[in-house]
């Protein structure tokens, strides 16, 4: 296939937006079912984006060859930086920033290498940029609630950038792409079901591609529109229809944690060579899990929606027993039983180890009524809702 037909079928052009001001916003997510068995390549999760959203906004630097990038975050320093105008290579001052802040931003530079690495292979100019963020996906004392903010930060300078180069993509996996090189290149080890479901929005089924194997195609310094181009091994990105008569509910237990930690524990203890079995039938365990509830998705069958929501449940404390990992924390505990006690069924999300628990009913349960328990019992019930499709 030539540039140009490689080119359309990935990218319209939108010449009104060119160099012009981009205000994006960039959903939170939550893990339904899946987490852990989605690090194994060619593994399922379902995900939701949720409306806690991520906001950037992008302007042309006013000063050639220079640009700042801030945040109302709290702890985040201002980023300057300089454009050396022969290799159009970003450069930073160290001694000029404070310390950690060349860190912080890791995630906004890796993006902006990505799609200048594109747009420059697409033949066009490079311009410096005003870049700022804001941010809802943590509480007001700036607690994290688990939504996921480094995946977040990814996708919206990336979406931010690729609209401000006068591109629109056509297809939401082609924006995941993009988000998995920037971060692939950090050398980060999650499965990108984060990534899956921010960029898509609503409902994500999810199976995880072969990471080392962009990992070996990125070390050949590829062409970047070649990458968006081909498919990657075991990767499946579908939006879920949503259930009418479904309540999903999240509630908060108050402490944070680590997915970092608790991912490179298990990793850890994994390397004892008798646990290789336990693991891998928790693998095929999962799968058969995370496909049955595809499957009550497709039929709106709540009720085996729940169950497997239950039975997921039940393969992380089986998984956490064997390699010794506090993923259902006391609290989560709670939250799981007042929900069964409501006729909801319920887990945690995501890594676990605190953050936020889900619960599934059909719409007629009294959802007030548990929400009311949770919070006697210290659980935050979060007024949350499902973030739409995003394109
Ligand atoms: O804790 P969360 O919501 O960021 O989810 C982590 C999910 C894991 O499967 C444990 C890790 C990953 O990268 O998928
Ligand atoms: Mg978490």
């Amino acid at each position: 296939m030539n540039f140009s037909s490689v080119m359309s079928n990935l990218f319209e052009l939108k010449p009104e937006q060119n160099f012009q001001t981009q205000s994006i916003k960039v959903p939170g997510k939550l893990y339904i079912s899946g987490e852990y068995a989605i690090l194994e390549p060619g593994h399922p999760a379902i995900l939701i984006a949720v409306d806690q959203y991520l906001n950037s906004q992008l302007s042309i630097s006013l000063k050639p060859y220079h640009g700042c990038i801030q945040s109302d975050l709290p702890g985040m320093n201002d980023l300057n930086y300089r454009r050396n105008p022969h290799t159009n290579d970003i450069q930073i001052n160290i001694e000029q920033q404070s310390a950690g802040s060349l860190k912080d931003w890791r995630y906004v530079l890796a993006a902006i290498e990505v799609v200048e690495a594109l747009i420059t292979e697409i033949g066009r100019p490079i311009q410096d940029y005003q870049l700022t963020f804001s941010s809802d996906l943590a509480s007001q004392e700036g607690k994290k609630y688990g939504f996921g903010s480094s995946g977040a930060v990814t996708v919206a300078t990336i979406r931010a950038l690729i609209q401000f180069y006068g591109l629109q993509a056509i297809s939401a996996e082609t924006i995941f792409k993009l988000a998995c090189i920037a971060l692939t290149k950090l050398n980060t080890n999650g499965s990108f079901g984060d990534i899956a479901a921010i960029t898509l929005g609503n409902w994500v089924y999810y199976q995880s591609f072969d990471r080392d194997w962009l990992r070996a195609r990125l070390s050949t310094n590829p062409s970047t529109l070649d990458l968006l181009h081909v498919d990657w091994p075991y990767l499946k990105l579908e939006t879920i229809q949503t259930i009418e008569d479904m309540t999903v509910l999240i509630g908060w237990t108050q402490s944070p944690a680590s997915t970092d930690d608790l991912v490179g524990y298990l990793r850890q203890q994994m390397n004892d060579a008798d646990t290789t079995s336990p693991y891998k039938t928790f693998l095929e365990d999962s799968q058969v899990s995370v496909e049955s509830m595809h499957q009550a998705f497709k039929t709106k069958n709540i009720t085996l929606i729940q169950e497997e929501l239950a039975n997921y449940r039940h393969l992380l404390l089986k998984l956490s027993k064997q390699f010794n990992l506090t993923i259902e924390t006391p609290a989560l505990s709670d939250l799981v039983n007042l929900s069964q006690a409501y006729q909801f069924e319920a887990k945690s999300s995501g890594a676990g180890g605190g953050d936020c628990g889900i619960a599934i009913g059909h719409k007629n349960q009294k959802s007030e009524l548990l929400q009311e328990q949770w919070k006697a019992t210290g659980i935050i019930p979060l007024d949350i809702k499902v973030a739409p499709l995003q394109v």
